[in-house]
C-alpha cells in the first residue's frame, strides 16, 4: 500500500546508518561495547538505580520477568485486559494462569487498581500492567497495594520510554520493567528490549536467563578473560545484537526530541478532533504523569461501523489500527471470557488507532481529520452511547 499518511514512520537519518557501519567495520557484531553502552546509559536515563539488560525484545524481557520471579504453575498473575497479547502468552507459558481486570473507565483506559484487588487469590503472586498509549498508570494506587498485598509488580514499558509518574520514570516503579524496542516503538532498533530491575540478584539472574544461563560470554573468551564456561541455572538466547544496541544509542539520544513532537501531534490532534461528531478521546485527563504518546487511540460511538471507517480511512491513504482486540475472541484464549472485564470489551469493539510518529508534521495531522470527518459523516445518527 502507498500511504499518504502510514500509522508509523522511522525517525531515522544519516546517524543510524553511520552507527550501524560503524559496528560492521568493526568486525564485533554480537554482545560486545554497544551493548554495554546502551545498558549503562539507558540505565542512567531511567535513574532510580535502575540495571538495564538488553534483549532481543519486550516479549523475552516479560517472560524473563516472570521465570526470574519464580512464576510457575499454580501461580495466577493479574494482566491488563486492553493489552498486548505477550502479557498473557508469557505467563501462560511460564505454566501460570493470567487472571484479567478491566481498564478504570472510558475515558482512562489504564488498568483499574480497584478491580486489581478484586481479582487478587491466594495464588496471586504478581500484578502486570502496561502504561497504555505511553500514559502512566496511578502508580501511587497500583504500588502500595502490591507492597500491602506482598505482591511482584512487572510495568510492561513497551508504550512508556521517557512517560514518567510524578517525575519518575515508568519502569522503576516494578521489580522489573520491561521494554520493547519494536520497530513501531519510541524507541525502535527493529526488534529489541529491556529488563530493568534494581535488585543486584534479579540483575544477576537477568544476565543468566539471556544467555543459556552462562558464567561467561563468548566475548569474554575472545578476549581472553576466560577459556569455558559453567551452565549456572537454566536459560534461553534472548540476546541483543551489537547492531541493534548501536540504534538504540542513537535512538536514546532522540527519545526525548521524539516524545515532545509526539506531544505536539497529539495536541492538534486533540484541538483538530474537538468538534468531530462520533468519537471520544481517551486520557484527556492525566494530572501526575508526562505521557510518551506512543499512539493516538480513539473510541468510536457506540453503532458506528468500525471497518467501514477503516475502509473509508484506506481509500484515502490514510492507515489506522485497532489497539487491541479482546483477548476473549482468540481461538488460544477463549477460557479468559470468564472474567468480566467490561469496560475493556468496549473499548476493544470500539477503539481506532490515528496514525502517530515524530517526523509528522502539522498537515498530516490536519489530512488525517479532515478525512476521519468526512469518514463519520452520515454514521452519526445511531452513534450516540
Ligand atoms: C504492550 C506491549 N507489550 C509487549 C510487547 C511485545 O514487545 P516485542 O514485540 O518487542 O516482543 C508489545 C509490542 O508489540 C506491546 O505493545
Amino acid at each position: 500500500m502507498d500511504w499518504k499518511v502510514p500509522l508509523f514512520e522511522l525517525n531515522y537519518d544519516a546517524r543510524e546508518s553511520k552507527a550501524v557501519t560503524d559496528v560492521l567495520a568493526s568486525g564485533w557484531i554480537t554482545m560486545g561495547e554497544c551493548i554495554q553502552n546502551f545498558e549503562r546509559e539507558f540505565s542512567e536515563f531511567l535513574g532510580h538505580g535502575s540495571l538495564a539488560t538488553a534483549v532481543s525484545n519486550g516479549t523475552a524481557a516479560l517472560h524473563m520477568a516472570v521465570l526470574a520471579l519464580g512464576i510457575g504453575p499454580g501461580d495466577e498473575v493479574i494482566v491488563p485486559s486492553l493489552t498486548f497479547i505477550a502479557d498473557v502468552n508469557v505467563v501462560r507459558m511460564a505454566g501460570a494462569v493470567p487472571v484479567l481486570a478491566d481498564c478504570a473507565a472510558l475515558a482512562d483506559w489504564n488498568i483499574d487498581p480497584a478491580d486489581v484487588e478484586k481479582k487478587i487469590t491466594s495464588r496471586t503472586r504478581a500484578v502486570m500492567i502496561v502504561h497504555y498509549a505511553g500514559y502512566p498508570c496511578k502508580m501511587d494506587e497500583i504500588s502500595a497495594l502490591c507492597k500491602a498485598r506482598g505482591l511482584h509488580l512487572i510495568e510492561d514499558c513497551a508504550h512508556s520510554p521517557g512517560a514518567t509518574y510524578k517525575g519518575r520514570h515508568c519502569g522503576t516503579f516494578g521489580v522489573v520493567g520491561c521494554f520493547s524496542f519494536f520497530t513501531n516503538k519510541n524507541l525502535s532498533v527493529g526488534e529489541g528490549g529491556m529488563y530493568v530491575v534494581r535488585d543486584e540478584a534479579l540483575h544477576r539472574v537477568g544476565g543468566y536467563l539471556r544467555s543459556h544461563g552462562m558464567s561467561t560470554l563468548t566475548l569474554d573468551r575472545h578476549k581472553g578473560r576466560a577459556v569455558s564456561y559453567d551452565v549456572l541455572q537454566p536459560g534461553l538466547n534472548y540476546r541483543m545484537d551489537e547492531m541493534r544496541a548501536a540504534l538504540g544509542l542513537v535512538q536514546l539520544e532522540k527519545l526525548s526530541e521524539a516524545n515532545e513532537a509526539r506531544r505536539k501531534w497529539t495536541e492538534h490532534y486533540h484541538d483538530g478532533l474537538r468538534d468531530v461528531a462520533g468519537i471520544s478521546i481517551p486520557f484527556l485527563d492525566h494530572p501526575d504523569g508526562q505521557p510518551s504518546y506512543h499512539v493516538y487511540p480513539i473510541l468510536l460511538d457506540k453503532g458506528i461501523d468500525r471497518l467501514a471507517v477503516i475502509e473509508a480511512m484506506k481509500e484515502k491513504g490514510i492507515q489506522t489500527s485497532i489497539h487491541y482486540p479482546s483477548f476473549k475472541e482468540f481461538t488460544a484464549y477463549r477460557e479468559l471470557s470468564r472474567y468480566p472485564t467490561p469496560v475493556a470489551d468496549e473499548i476493544s469493539r470500539r477503539e481506532l488507532t490515528l496514525p502517530l510518529y515524530p517526523t509528522m508534521g502539522f498537515e498530516a495531522v490536519e489530512r488525517v481529520v479532515a478525512t476521519l470527518r468526512a469518514a463519520l459523516k452520515g454514521r452519526k445518527e445511531h452513534s450516540r452511547p
